[in-house]
């Protein structure tokens, strides 16, 4: 390969989401293949003290550059974790072949570009089970389970606990501190969650059970989410689907997998018409997380939890990324 397809190659990979926009990761590019590894100096230690975000966010990157490649022609080998003696190595894709480009990997790679995180109301019009099928059995070929928040009881669980996490998250100054380092008010800054991006939480126009992250710490009325004016007229309720990836084990491996899933997911959604965006606080804490893998009688550890669904017209805008030349190497 090139080193002008790699470059381009490793455009698409970062536009991966990633946790708080860190982009925490390094490519190496050396003839046919391509490295992927995380960067730890781009951790998070308040929200992330494991490191299991940002390696789920690489693997989105491994994926989105799997089907960049393809959308290319290529065939690719992906090999997980393939030195056990640097476990920062996350995977190595090597380049083996040639095949026709079907229009089903043009649309998936299109979805890269067109995917951003939409925190704003989505329509009041429900996502359709065939496509929450579609995000199952496209999460179920890499063996990560997804599993639709369905039912006032589940439903009632998720938001008690990503609220509950929320609560825990504005008393930890280690986690405000660290929040506040990674927003941006320059709306040309390379990394980090531009305040653009983060609509207000507003009752309003967000009638809905679903709390998207506190990113502008104070910025939300106690209790906010439910405290409608009686006498207004009903706004137009949001319906998101709410989908759960979860995996059997959890160790590196399995994030980096959760990560290739959920940027398949999050691909299949965008050319299905939907936006997405995580909604990770409940995951974020040991204890949360443990909590609802046994509320919801889980077997296996969630991974990511995404709020799904149509867009309003007015999307939120996009966020940057740091230049390839920042994060590739030739070998
Ligand atoms: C593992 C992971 C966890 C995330 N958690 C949240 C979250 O809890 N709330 C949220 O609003 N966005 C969350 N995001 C979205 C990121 O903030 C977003 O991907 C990043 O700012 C880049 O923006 P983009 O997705 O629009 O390209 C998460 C993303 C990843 C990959």
């Amino acid at each position: 390969m090139e080193q002008q397809q790699w470059t381009r190659i490793v455009g698409a990979a970062t536009r991966a989401p990633s946790i708080h926009n860190t982009q925490p990761w390094r490519f190496t590019a050396s003839g046919d293949s391509l490295q992927v590894r995380t960067d730890p100096a781009r951790a998070l230690h308040a929200l992330d003290r494991s490191g299991r975000q940002r390696i789920v966010s690489c693997g989105v990157a491994v994926e989105f550059a799997v089907v960049a490649l393809r959308a290319l022609g290529s065939t690719v080998d992906v090999e997980v974790l393939p030195d056990p003696a640097d476990p920062d190595l996350l995977a190595t894709l090597t380049v083996t072949g040639r095949q026709a480009v079907d229009t089903r990997a043009e649309e998936l790679a299109a979805a890269i570009d067109a995917r951003h995180t939409e925190r704003a109301p989505f329509l009041p019009r429900a996502v359709p089970s065939e496509v929450l099928d579609r995000i199952q059995d496209t999460a179920g070929e890499l063996r990560v389970w997804s599993k639709a928040i369905a039912g006032e009881d589940e439903e009632v669980t998720a938001t008690f606990l990503v609220s509950r996490a929320e609560e825990i998250e504005q008393r930890e100054p280690e986690y405000l501190e660290e929040l506040q380092q990674w927003m941006r008010t320059d709306p040309a800054a390379a990394d980090g969650i531009p305040v653009a991006a983060v609509p207000a939480e507003d009752p309003a126009v967000r009638p809905s059970n679903w709390l998207i992250r506190d990113f502008v710490v104070g910025s939300r009325p106690a209790g906010s989410h439910r405290g409608l004016d009686p006498d207004a007229p009903p706004p137009p309720v949001e319906r998101p689907a709410v989908v759960l990836l979860g995996t059997d084990g959890d160790d590196r491996r399995d994030w980096v997998t959760a990560g290739r899933a959920l940027g398949r997911v999050l691909l299949e959604a965008t050319s299905s018409g939907l936006v997405a965006s995580p909604l990770t606080q409940a995951l974020d804490w040991p204890a949360t997380r443990a909590q609802l893998r046994s509320r919801l009688s889980l077997i296996g550890h969630p991974q990511m939890l995404l709020r799904l669904g149509y867009p309003s017209e007015d999307r939120s805008p996009s966020t940057n990324r740091r230049p390839v030349s920042d994060v590739l190497t030739f070998d």
